[in-house]
């Protein structure tokens, strides 16, 4: 029997993806890193630090950084990230999604976030759908 559904975040609820790939290639510029093409593909859906792990490798520069370090830079693409979805609002919600939302819990099903960033709930709330989950979980947090 249908109890809920499980929803990702980035690209199905809203697409942020391009805000991600925006801070993250200014992040590999200042670093001086160039991104082929591939990596935009190969960034999606990637935890924080694994996205930044990958960019340093494309650089060559995954020796370059201690754990420290490293978090400062997650730390910088995420301050930029996070002015990028300031403006989020309802409106960015992708279509079919309020009604199918309204659907499921007219029918009481449960609704959960399944999404690796740990923005989740900033970006609910910016959507004006917080209060709709029941869950938000990082897959990466299930083994
Ligand atoms: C992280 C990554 C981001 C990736 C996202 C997957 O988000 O930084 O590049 O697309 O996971 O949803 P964050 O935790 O930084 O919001």
């Amino acid at each position: 029997m249908l109890k809920g559904f499980i929803f990702d975040l980035d690209g199905v609820l809203t697409d942020t993806a391009t805000y991600h790939l925006a801070a993250w290639h200014e992040l590999a510029q200042r670093l001086g890193i160039h991104l082929p093409a591939a990596a935009d593909t190969a960034l999606r859906g990637r935890s924080r630090m694994d996205s930044l792990n990958l960019i340093l490798r494309y650089g060559h520069q995954e020796n370059d950084y201690d754990e420290a370090q490293k978090a400062a830079l997650a730390a910088e693409k995420n301050q930029r990230y996070q002015t990028f979805i300031q403006s989020l609002t309802s409106a960015d919600i992708l279509p079919g999604i309020p009604s199918l939302l309204k659907n499921a819990k007219q029918h009481g099903l449960k609704l959960a976030i399944a999404s690796a960033s740990k923005n989740a709930p900033l970006i609910l709330r910016r959507l004006g759908l917080f209060a709709q989950f029941d869950a938000i979980v990082d897959p990466q947090s299930l083994h």
